[in-house]
């Protein structure tokens, strides 16, 4: 790292919900992606990235499920962790999983609390709007910031009839509308919109006060977000229109390992570099005493 740049983070201070709200104000592009563990964290933090999930797209991009739904909250507090270690400045948001805020506002609340308690998070994330509005107030008044998830909300897979563009009719748009609106007067410190057509996600961040976080949102909102596996080329099982891949790290892997698998078969690998010796001395004594 130049010295210039060290001195830059050195200096470098916290995000919280009022760095974010004072960028939305300044018209300054709030910059998120996801972590799901300690070198990635690290790598984000470092890279002044403002605002860091622990998105339960863990489950797709690093457990290989087929969807979000089996992720438990015992998975995420597992990767949270991890993440907390890695991540000081970016704010740290962990994503609340399926079934743990939906039975009850109660239960809804003590996850939530789990996240900040437990694994070093400082906010929390959950899919949904008026149907949400009292177990986003609750947690709220219970002191944890709440960032607020409308649109394409993968939690409700089943019932969108697949992982669609939402907001395309002017009854969907208006009703997006009032439910953004819900959840910023529930408290939610800001609103993340997955795949809603652009013009929509400029009207909204325009009638909304909290900052609004993009996915496939077009660049009308006040911040933009991505799946980190995809934007580095780690998981090709799919790519969403919406992704921009900035490096292709599944080629290198492959090249890399490739490149391992020739060494040893050639015993090119390990080199006298990669080993230890002993004293030539004790290498002596030992030959004698076994005898050699
Ligand atoms: O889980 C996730 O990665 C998300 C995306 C919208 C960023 O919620």
């Amino acid at each position: 790292m130049s010295k210039s740049k060290s001195n830059a983070t050195a200096q470098r201070s916290k995000v919280t919900t009022r760095t974010l709200m004072a960028k939305k104000q300044r018209g300054e592009p709030i910059t998120m992606l996801t972590a799901y563990d300690y070198p990635t964290a690290l790598a984000v933090d470092r890279a002044e990235i403002d605002v860091l999930l622990v998105g339960d797209s863990l489950a797709m991009v690093v457990l290989g499920l087929e969807n979000t739904l089996p992720v438990t909250m015992d998975d995420m507090l597992h990767h949270c962790r991890a993440v907390a270690r890695g991540a000081k400045y970016a704010m740290r948001i962990g994503d609340m999983p399926f079934m743990s805020y939906q039975v009850s506002v109660e239960e809804a609340v003590r996850n939530a609390g789990r996240f900040l308690q437990e694994a070093g998070m400082d906010a929390v994330k959950l899919e949904g709007g008026r149907e949400r509005a009292d177990a986003v107030r609750a947690i709220v008044d219970t002191g944890i910031p709440v960032m607020g998830h409308l649109g394409l909300t993968p939690q409700s897979v089943h019932q969108l009839g697949g992982f669609r563009a939402q907001g395309r009719s002017a009854a969907a748009a208006r009703r997006l509308l009032e439910d953004a609106l819900i959840l910023q007067e529930a408290g939610c410190f800001s609103v993340l919109f997955e795949c809603i057509p652009s013009r929509l996600a400029g009207l909204l961040t325009q009638r909304l006060e909290v900052p609004t976080i993009g996915i496939g949102a077009g660049p009308g909102c006040d911040g933009q977000v991505l799946v980190t596996h995809d934007l580095l080329g780690l998981f090709d099982r799919f790519t969403p229109k919406f992704v921009k891949k900035y490096a292709d790290l599944n080629d290198e892997i492959a090249r890399a390992l490739g490149a391992y698998r020739d060494d040893v078969a050639a015993r090119a690998f390990p080199a006298a570099e990669h080993s230890v010796e002993m004293d030539e001395a004790e290498w002596q004594a030992l030959l004698q005493e076994v005898g050699e």
